[in-house]
């Protein structure tokens, strides 16, 4: 198969329903992925430090006006006691997630990264949501090494009707991104496959946009109802033709998985947690073997889990990270692949260095 795909074969992909068409499709994806990132499965420590928000968006069950969640921040040593379980369990990488909480201020966030980086070997991916330019030079200046920031959908008519703006004040993800880019991060980014109101063609876009962006990190997974959200309720999501909705499912997210692999041969692609959700049997494992070479082991303390509820009945909410650690040693073993040693940074992000 040749690669980049063009938009027809992009096209006819998320469209192909013949399991031995598809075949070809995982096969391929894994070929590229082998070919340019290697066998390794690199794990990232998931550490979910506030379930704070100030945003509304539209999907989300953290969104600030869900009063049915209780609120939670970690404290410092929290955070610090994480990090040292994920230097135990050998991870290369740490990712602080969380809503987007200004309580998390510019200076705590700074001083944890700082200790982090004094205490630890490990590398440093925020997933803070949408912050200000001085925070993210701030960060990065304090030794961060990543950012995640999923722009959801290319489509600027979804977007906008699933990110309402609050205060007056608009999302514009791409310029942020941009920014880190700037700023030297390893830039990260991903969309919901399957949003309602998301067209064949606008996941066409998503992929063709993975590409221009030359992404070293892109996560995708499928779009789960959150009952305590605006776009569980029909009414309030943009109707198209029945034809054109992505479907939000197992088979779509393999599909959109194995074509982001092929648009982008170099990124760190993770099987995700929203993937595991759909099948917690093998969701990983297949999506480890058509096109993911990364896992994220969640970290967080049991006491918090439950309460990072995105969308209801998320994976591994009732397991403790040791638990989730032995899981996913367990699950890259029996697909004959080996956990990465290192920090495993995006082969995309080295090359984009060296010249
Ligand atoms: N279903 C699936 N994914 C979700 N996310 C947020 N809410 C949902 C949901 N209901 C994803 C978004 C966000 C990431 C952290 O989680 O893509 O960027
Ligand atoms: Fe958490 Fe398997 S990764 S239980």
């Amino acid at each position: 198969m040749k690669t980049p795909l063009d938009r027809p074969e992009i096209l006819a992909w998320l469209r192909e329903s013949d399991s031995n068409r598809l075949a070809e499709l995982w096969q391929a994806a894994d070929q590229t992925r082998q070919r340019h990132v290697g066998g390794e499965v690199h794990l990232r420590g998931l550490i979910e430090l506030s379930n704070y928000c100030v945003r509304l968006c539209g999907y989300c069950g953290l969104r600030a006006p869900n009063r049915q969640l209780e609120r939670y921040r970690m404290t410092e040593e929290e955070v610090i006691e994480c990090a040292r379980k994920a230097v135990q369990f050998g991870y290369g990488t740490v990712v602080l997630q969380s809503g987007e909480d200004p309580g998390l201020t510019c200076d705590g966030v700074e001083k944890l990264i700082r200790r982090i980086k004094a205490e630890t070997p490990l590398a440093v991916t925020l997933s803070l949501g949408e912050r200000d330019d001085d925070e993210l030079a701030a960060w990065r200046a304090a030794g961060a090494d990543r950012y995640l920031l999923r722009f959801e959908t290319s489509n600027r008519r979804l977007y906008e009707a699933i990110h309402p703006p609050r205060n007056g004040k608009t999302s514009d993800r791409p310029a942020i991104l941009r920014k880190l880019r700037e700023l030297g991060y390893e830039v990260g980014s991903g969309i919901m496959i399957g949003i309602p109101g998301q067209t064949y063609d606008d996941l066409a876009d998503d992929l063709e946009r993975f590409a221009e962006l030359d992404l070293d990190m892109i996560g995708v997974g499928p779009y789960l109802v959150h009952p305590e959200t605006p776009l569980a309720n029909p009414e309030n999501c943009l109707s198209i033709p029945e034809e054109e909705q992505v479907p939000p499912t197992e088979l779509m997210t393999y599909k959109v998985l194995a074509l982001t692999r092929l648009q982008c041969p170099r990124a760190n692609i993770p099987a995700t947690t929203a993937l595991a959700t759909l099948n917690i049997a093998r969701g990983r494992e297949l999506g480890l073997e058509r096109g993911a070479n990364i896992v994220m082991p969640n970290l967080t303390p049991s006491k918090y889990r439950m309460m990072y509820e995105i969308y209801p009945a998320k994976a591994c909410v009732r397991e403790t990270a040791e638990q989730c650690h032995a899981c996913l040693a367990g699950r890259i073993a029996s697909i004959g692949r080996q956990v990465g040693a290192g920090r495993g940074d995006s082969r995309n992000f080295e090359r984009r260095m060296e010249k």
